[in-house]
């Protein structure tokens, strides 16, 4: 992977996603099935992703998932993605989920994420991204827990098996 031209810097956007939740959707206890609340949030990180670096990215690990409040039928949830951390060729995107009520318009948030997500190239080799500008408390702040998330996880890879 070459990395001798200096990044660009690139201010990433924050990018949403709409669904109205129906009942093929459910699981056995009557609420959203995380495998499908999963999906939404992982398709709204390559988004984020793929329109901040303009490229299909691959998603190479989920971690730190918390379900906090259960999505019930005739919700609308929103995923929310927003790039909080970067390395060479990875970058993580924080998702988070938020259902709102439209009989009450009362709102939950539901569920929260990372999703290490890889540029890669027409081979599928991994490719250098642009790095984001880190400079608000919070940015910093999310840099931060991003960062203890990545260390974690690169660590649990190093134990995982061999590859062939
Ligand atoms: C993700 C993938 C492209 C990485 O390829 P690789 O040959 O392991 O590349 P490298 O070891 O050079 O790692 C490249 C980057 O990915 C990161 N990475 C690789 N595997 C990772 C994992 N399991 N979790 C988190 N990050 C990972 C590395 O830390 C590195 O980040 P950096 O460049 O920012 O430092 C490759 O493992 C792959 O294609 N995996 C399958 C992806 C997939 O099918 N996803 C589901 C459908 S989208």
């Amino acid at each position: 992977m070459a990395h001798t031209e200096p990044r660009p810097i690139i201010r990433p956007e924050p990018l949403a996603m709409y669904e109205l939740v129906f009942p093929s959707d459910l699981n056995p206890h009557g609420s959203m099935f995380g495998g499908r609340v999963l999906a939404m949030m992982d398709k709204c990180a390559g988004l984020c992703v793929g329109r901040w670096c303009n490229r299909i990215p691959v998603t190479a690990s989920i971690d730190a998932i918390q379900f906090v409040t259960p999505i019930r039928q005739g919700q609308m949830i929103e995923a929310r993605a927003q790039i909080v951390h970067v390395g060479r060729s990875s970058c993580m995107a924080r998702v988070s989920v938020y259902a709102d009520d439209m009989l009450s318009a009362d709102r939950f948030f539901c569920c929260e994420g990372y999703f290490t997500m890889v540029g890669i190239d027409a081979h599928g080799r991994p490719v250098v991204l642009p790095q984001i500008p880190v400079e608000t408390d919070e940015e910093k702040r999310q840099w931060e827990i991003a960062a203890k998330i990545k260390e974690n996880l690169l660590a649990r890879r190093a134990q995982a098996e061999p590859r062939k």
